[in-house]
């Protein structure tokens, strides 16, 4: 998702600068073509020569050096992305008031494409009201940002926000700048992943093989375009990024409860999870001991998350429904579609070999009230971005 993009790197001198050297390795290793700009501060903590290696192109970090006539405002306006990793208390304080005294701050004054901060600093620097009301002007501006974290410091341990975010984290919210460009920017995304669980007493459960992978993978994925996400998911060991709104539950009651609560504002409903058919009528308050001969447990129909919480969309919204059957799956998720008020369904074969439960490949076909629209087969990634494509299609008419 990097490949044949132009991002800069500025860096501004702070103890973070050595996480600077991973993010811009992991940005050449993506396929980015990135160029370095130091502060002189900067390059007290690591010598230029690093950042040379590791982006294999010549670091930039003064305005007068043969060479560098007019590449600030080069640099400012052609490449995709402008990340300033870390972003000092001092550089910030020198953007927010337009100042241009070195190469990286004469690249933000004359920039026209879209910039990351990273702001990286003691936590007092950061709690600081001129710090504070410096970044607030530089979101006002325009400036993403991203952290800074709670978590320990060069100084020592510490509870409040000052640390950097991680290389990963920013790397991820820098592609969704880049990513961020279509229908799902900006939308309110409600998505449900992962198995429910029925008890049967206090230790024992009903619950099936699903393992929240695919929901979790379109959660990443609406995210990265742009999306405000909720992840309403059953148990499941799969994580999610800390930007989106991850609520957990348990039982279909408690999806049901948890979906009525989100979809008055959602623009749209993917329901991925696989909530449970039956529940158990009378669960034991005490563990059930073992006993010989047959047992019978008596079970009823869960209530159905999608038709039971239909009054409670917002009018327009756009709901994605998941099939997973055995045998015939298009024409029962046809049905389904119809039945239950879909835009969308997508169907998948669970006997079908690397395709739905526990496994990290997948093969689905999208239907409409007309129709196959498409198939997609890959990794649970490839396609959640599949599906996502669709899906945007569909908003943008
Ligand atoms: C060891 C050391 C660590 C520092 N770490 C930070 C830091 O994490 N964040 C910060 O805002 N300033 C930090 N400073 C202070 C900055 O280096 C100083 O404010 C400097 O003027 C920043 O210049 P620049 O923003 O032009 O790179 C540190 C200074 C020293 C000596």
């Amino acid at each position: 998702m990097w490949s044949g993009r132009h991002v800069v790197v500025g860096v501004s001198g702070g103890i973070a600068c050595y996480k600077s050297c991973y993010l811009v390795r992991r940005l050449v290793e993506a396929g980015a073509r990135v160029d370095v700009v130091l502060t002189r501060n900067a390059a007290e903590f690591v010598r230029p020569i690093t950042f040379e290696a590791l982006s294999g192109r010549p670091v930039l970090s003064s305005l007068w050096e043969p060479g560098g006539a007019l590449a600030h405002v080069r640099l400012g306006q052609e490449p995709d992305l402008l990340i300033i990793a870390p972003a000092t208390a001092n550089l910030l304080a020198r953007v927010a008031h337009g100042m241009a005294d070195d190469f990286l701050t004469a690249v933000l004054l004359a920039r026209t494409i879209p910039a990351l901060l990273a702001p990286a600093m003691n936590d007092a620097m950061y709690a600081a009201s001129a710090t504070q009301a410096n970044i607030a002007l530089l979101r006002d501006r325009g400036y993403a940002v991203v952290g800074p974290e709670i978590g320990p410091l060069a100084e020592g341990p510490s509870d409040h926000p000052g640390r950097m975010s991680e290389p990963d984290a920013i790397l991820r919210h820098g592609l969704r700048i880049l990513r961020a460009r279509g229908p799902l920017a900006g939308k309110r995304v409600l998505i449900t992943a992962g198995s429910t669980r029925e008890s049967i007493d206090p230790v024992r459960v009903i619950s099936n093989r699903s393992s929240g992978k695919m929901g979790f993978r379109l959660a990443e994925a609406a995210w990265l375009r742009g999306a405000e996400v909720v992840l309403v998911s059953g148990p499941s060991s799969e994580v999610s990024g800390p930007e989106i709104s991850r609520r957990p539950v348990e039982s279909v009651a408690d999806l049901k409860r948890e979906v009525a609560a989100q979809l008055p504002t959602a623009d749209v409903l993917i329901m991925a999870a696989a909530p449970a058919d039956f529940t158990v009528v009378a669960p034991e308050a005490t563990k059930r001991p073992r006993q010989g001969g047959p047992i019978t447990l008596v079970l009823e129909a869960t209530e159905d998350v999608l038709a039971s919480t239909r009054d409670l969309r917002k009018p327009g919204a756009f709901i994605v429904g998941f099939a997973l059957e055995t045998g015939d799956a298009n024409a029962k998720a046809r049905a389904k579609l119809e039945r239950k008020g879909l835009d969308l369904i997508v169907a998948n074969d669970a006997l079908e070999p690397g395709a739905g439960f526990e496994v990290d490949t997948n093969h689905v076909t999208i239907l409409d009230r007309s129709g196959i629209v498409g198939t997609f087969e890959g990794t649970k990634s490839e396609v959640a971005e599949g599906i996502l494509d669709v899906v945007e299609a569909r908003l943008g008419h």
